[in-house]
């Protein structure tokens, strides 16, 4: 089953493909992850990915495609996949379409988890997420157990350099902008699912399960 959730940053696509991850036993690949993960290490595509994502803007396609690409391409990806954050652009999603042509395969599902604007920037500011782990926790939603202390290693818990309320708002203006047009692609497309993301996060789940099937 190969899977993509749109929606706003902040709509609770990480959450949520997490949980279908481990539901049905799928790598969850994240665009957003992968950056994190390389500014950590202080890689060059870090460095590059870094001046982009800190302003909220989308890092350009062509240092995100190929990336998308091979990963989707290893072994474990063989039954498929929930990408979360890519595609975030028509052309990303034309991209993924045609390598997924060269192999007679296609997307199964674009889930789209709506949550209006003015309930974003609130939820972001409660957000934390673990330095070491990157597990995502939130301050009213989803707390830890010990505050500021990521439950599944004990690393501490930060605010995300983009979740500032002023770049939150750039990377709201650029989803609708850049990525909002996918709705329409994956409506055409015939495979365009829309969840209500402002109920609780299992409640969120259950109508995800819904149109995923047991
Ligand atoms: P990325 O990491 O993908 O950020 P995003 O799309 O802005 O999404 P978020 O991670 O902010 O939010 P989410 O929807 O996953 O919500 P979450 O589940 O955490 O990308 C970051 C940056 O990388 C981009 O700005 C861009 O620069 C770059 N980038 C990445 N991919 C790219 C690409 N393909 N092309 C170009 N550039 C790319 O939930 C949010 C909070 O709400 C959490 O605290 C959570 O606990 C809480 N929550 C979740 N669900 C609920 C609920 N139902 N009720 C209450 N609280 C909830
Ligand atoms: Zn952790």
């Amino acid at each position: 089953m190969k899977i993509i959730m749109l929606g706003a940053p902040g709509a609770g696509k990480g959450t949520q493909a997490k949980k279908i991850a481990a539901k049905y036993n799928i790598p969850h690949i994240s665009t957003g992850d992968i950056f994190r993960a390389n500014i950590k290490n202080g890689t060059e595509l870090g460095k590059k990915a870094k001046t982009y994502m800190d302003q909220g803007l989308l890092v350009p396609d062509e240092l995100v495609v190929d990336l998308v690409v091979d990963r989707v391409n290893q072994a474990d990806c063989e039954n498929g996949y929930v990408l979360d954050g890519f595609p975030r652009t028509i052309p990303q999603a034309e991209a993924l379409d045609r390598e997924l042509a060269k192999l007679e395969q296609k997307v199964d599902f674009a889930i789209n988890v709506e949550v209006p604007d003015e309930n974003i920037i609130k939820r972001m500011s409660g957000r934390r997420a673990c330095v070491d782990c990157g597990a995502t926790y939130h301050m009213v939603y989803a707390a830890p157990e010990k505050e500021g202390i990521c439950d599944k290693c004990s690393g501490n818990l930060i605010l995300r350099d983009d979740d500032k309320p002023e770049t939150v708002e750039k990377r709201l203006h650029v989803y609708h902008e850049q990525t909002q047009p996918l709705i329409e692609y994956y409506t055409q497309a015939g495979i365009l699912k829309e969840v209500d993301g402002t109920v609780d996060i299992d409640v969120v789940f259950d109508a995800i399960v819904k149109i995923l099937g047991e």
